[in-house]
């Protein structure tokens, strides 16, 4: 069973080594902890049999919200963990009456773009050479609420 829960100090370690597994560029354990003391960030860890699978977390600043992270951990992958994750933070972005969330994703991640197309986001534009190790432009993906 998976429940969606506010990331805590306790989540923080599992986080760090999660971002190590699913990207080439990883948060640093510091930089995940700087969240918790953000009142702009709403960061979610998605725990599975009481075990960290997954997390999303994003940013509200000036009315408007941005996507820093969502990652699911390989093992926990296409059961929808991450369409629980977004779907968290849909709710928020609605509770704010907010008229967008937005993100970057490398255009060679198909499984992102997929989640995120699934869910309603658009290609709205291109940011270039965004993107290090391996460098590559960012797609900027955008959801839109009524
Ligand atoms: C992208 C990622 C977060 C998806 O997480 P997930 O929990 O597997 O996603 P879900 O199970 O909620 O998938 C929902 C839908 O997204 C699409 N999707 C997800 N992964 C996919 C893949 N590998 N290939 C094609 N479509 C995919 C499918 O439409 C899927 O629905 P379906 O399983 O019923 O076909 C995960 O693959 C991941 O952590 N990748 C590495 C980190 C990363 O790239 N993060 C995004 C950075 S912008």
């Amino acid at each position: 069973m998976t429940n969606i829960v506010p990331m805590c100090e306790e989540h923080i370690d599992a986080l760090a080594e999660l971002e190590k597994v699913c990207f080439s560029q990883p948060w640093s354990r510091e930089a995940l902890a700087e969240e918790l003391e953000n009142d702009s960030a709403y960061f979610f860890v998605a725990e599975t049999d009481g075990k960290v699978a997954g997390y999303v977390g994003f940013i509200i600043t000036a009315g408007q919200s941005y996507i820093t992270n969502v990652a699911v951990l390989p093992k926990y992958r296409r059961s929808g963990v991450a369409t629980m994750l977004l779907e968290r933070l849909f709710d928020i972005a609605e509770g704010y009456g907010l008229e967008f969330i937005s993100l970057e994703v490398r255009p060679t991640n198909a499984a992102a773009i997929s989640l995120y197309s699934s869910l309603g986001f658009e290609e709205i534009g291109l940011r270039k050479n965004f993107y290090r190790n391996p460098t590559e432009d960012a797609l900027i993906m955008t959801r839109f609420f009524a």
